[in-house]
């Protein structure tokens, strides 16, 4: 922790909250979601189960999973309000994140839910809609209708190409939505708790993490990670086009983190479910590329930036995963977010239960005394 008079820029080390959700051990490595190892619950769970878990402690037993899924399917239609946001989004040619930013803005009218639970579950069944429905959109072809009888993970990738996805498919999603869904208090996850932190409302409180993930330096970076695989193209290249990234002063996207400083765990999951999906479904020398280029990466940026501990982050991964399941990059990051949801909003929960006020303070650098100048003599 680098602190200055109380002043630690970036709030590094800082204890701003307490949580049962989620448990970041940055030197072991280590991520416990809810009291369960990452790999144990993000390999075994549907999405469902670790939205239970997360908003009641628990796991779900079989009906009152069947419940939640029952109710998750029925909220997933967007109101029209929304669907009409999103076809002048698509005109304008609006990013699918900044879509996702204003669409989730429409989810309450004033007319929604009163109470806490009930509009979560209207935020996680919806943010997934709007995603797949823009980005049908922005292709020119109509949204594809959610489908009840299908769980939230099949069901989006259904809403995205109209057709039932392979159960590798599924499994492999659902592992990515378990990965990211919580993760301590990374900066989306904050600003979700200082909204409603003011008793502001959750819509509020999603938005505006929304706003915060958008960034290449929390959730923006696995389309670019991505892209640098595509123009390695080959593992005899990639020590050469790396190498030039480095020495031109640029950051190698998927790699580096402020609380890891071993290899991220959930690039570890990530990385066996892309492995897995690859098999049975997918291009295994792309994969066998990105093994390339994550241990190229690794070797030189130990080179171009000594005791700075860069390792994999989850963002590396995740390109490689969400490729493979058939998106685009330019919905990874609002994919992310259909993940992460559920961990805002058990946050939200958390603050609101527990929480006070979110207030740091700032401590002024400017001049002092000033003298007042007339406008007339400026
Ligand atoms: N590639 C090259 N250099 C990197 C790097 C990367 N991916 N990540 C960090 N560094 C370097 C910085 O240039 C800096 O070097 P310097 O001190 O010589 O100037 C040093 O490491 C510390 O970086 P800093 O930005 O202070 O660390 P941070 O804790 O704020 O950064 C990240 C964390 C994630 C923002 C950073 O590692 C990064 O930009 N990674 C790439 C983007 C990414 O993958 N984001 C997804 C995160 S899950």
């Amino acid at each position: 922790m680098s602190t200055n008079n109380g002043y630690a820029p970036g709030l590094e080390g800082i204890v701003a909250a307490e949580t049962e959700l989620s448990h970041v051990d940055g030197l072991k490595g280590e991520l416990i979601i809810a009291g369960f190892p990452l790999a144990r619950l993000a390999t075994n769970a549907t999405f469902e189960e670790t939205v239970f878990l997360l908003w009641h402690g628990r796991l779900p037993n079989q009906q009152e999973l069947a419940a939640l899924k029952n109710e998750l399917a029925a909220l997933r239609p967007l109101p029209p309000a929304t669907l009409t946001l999103l076809r002048e989004a698509a005109d304008a040619h609006t990013t699918p994140m900044d879509a996702l930013r204003m669409a989730s803005a429409t989810l309450d009218l004033g007319s929604g839910p009163q109470d806490h639970l009930a509009t979560a579950k209207m935020i996680v069944a919806r943010l997934a809609t709007i995603v797949a429905s823009y980005h049908r959109l922005r292709q020119r072809q109509e949204p594809v209708a959610p489908n009840p009888a299908l769980g939230h993970a099949a069901n989006f990738l259904y809403m995205l190409t109209g057709e039932a996805p392979s159960d590798a498919r599924v499994r492999g999603l659902e592992t990515y939505l378990n990965t990211v869904v919580d993760h301590g208090l990374n900066a989306s996850t904050f600003a979700a708790r200082v909204i409603v932190a003011t008793q502001s409302d959750l819509v509020s409180a999603i938005t505006g993490a929304i706003g915060a993930l958008k960034g290449p330096l929390h959730g923006g970076a696995p389309g670019p990670a991505l892209d640098t695989v595509f123009e390695i193209g080959t593992a005899d290249r990639a020590e050469a086009v790396l190498q030039a990234k480095l020495e031109a002063g640029e950051r190698l996207m998927g790699f580096g983190h402020r609380v890891y400083k071993v290899r991220d765990p959930r690039a570890e999951v990530l990385g066996a479910a892309a492995e897995k999906m690859f098999q049975a479904d997918g291009d295994m020398a792309l994969y066998e590329l990105a093994k390339s280029v994550e241990e190229t990466a690794v070797r030189l940026l130990a080179i171009h930036k000594p005791g700075r501990n860069l390792q994999t982050n989850v963002e590396f991964y995740t390109a490689l995963l969400l490729h493979g399941l058939g998106l685009d990059t330019d919905i990874f990051t609002p994919t992310f977010a259909i993940g992460r949801t559920a961990g805002w909003l058990a946050h939200c929960f958390e603050q609101i239960k527990y929480g006070r006020l979110i207030r740091p303070q700032s401590r002024y650098t400017g001049v002092m005394n000033r003298e007042w100048v007339p406008l007339a003599e400026r």
